[in-house]
């Protein structure tokens, strides 16, 4: 089945982004994912708001945004302003996950919410309704190029009987570790969207690793 692919601009050379950005609007690649770290709810600091708003100037595609940051609720209006389209929190970082989730979507763009691989599916329940995506972290965020976790299947079969009770628009995307090789069973579990950076950007031919990967959900 067809799939959203949404390279990780992580992993690309940081002093050459617009070459990223152009690769991307020349590939079959359908959104941007834009890694936001705080160096407090992950160990790693990465870009903020001035760096998107750079990348949308050349950007043809949804600008999917990560936010992994703390009380991401200060940042919601400036990310919209930025030029975020889709913008995902983490449950772990939210006090009051609902409220957060309504005011992306009350800032016009679409909500999200991500959770570590130590949280179960199930602190979902109450809030897929309320959500367009869930995402499945499978590493620990912080940094790119990781080994996926093996637990992260099953994780992605049980949002995806959320998804059937309470939200069939829901988007189910998969973030660490992601593969040509792991790509099959991710889709087979139920994800359609995915995340790739170290995937794409460390091919000889990141384009045509983008292709291959697009090639699976044919
Ligand atoms: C990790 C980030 C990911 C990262 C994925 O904290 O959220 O988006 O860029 O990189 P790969 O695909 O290399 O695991
Ligand atoms: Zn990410």
């Amino acid at each position: 089945m067809d799939f959203i692919l949404s390279p990780s601009l992580l992993s690309a050379d940081f002093a050459n982004l617009q070459q990223a950005v152009e690769m991307i609007n020349d590939s079959q690649a359908d959104w941007f994912h834009i890694d936001v770290m705080d160096g407090m709810f992950v160990p790693n600091i990465t870009i903020g708001q001035p760096v998107v708003k750079a990348i949308k100037k050349h950007a043809k595609k949804p600008l999917d945004v990560h936010l992994m940051i703390m009380d991401p609720d200060r940042y919601i209006q400036g990310f919209k302003d930025a030029g975020a389209d889709i913008l995902t929190v983490h449950e772990e970082a939210c006090r009051h996950l609902n409220r957060t989730l309504a005011a992306i979507r009350q800032a016009g763009m679409k909500a999200g919410v991500s959770i570590n691989p130590h949280t179960p599916v199930c602190m979902l329940e109450d809030i897929v309704e309320y959500a367009d995506l869930v995402l499945i972290m499978s590493v620990n965020p912080g940094f790119g190029g990781q080994k996926f976790i093996e637990s992260s299947y099953r994780k992605i079969e049980e949002t995806a009987r959320l998804k059937e009770k309470y939200n069939r628009n829901l988007i189910i995307e998969v973030d660490g570790g992601v593969s040509l090789e792991n790509t099959p069973k991710l889709l087979s579990c139920g994800a359609n969207a995915l995340v790739a950076g170290n995937a794409v950007f460390s091919a000889p031919d990141p384009k045509k690793r983008i292709e291959e990967f697009k090639r699976l959900g044919l």
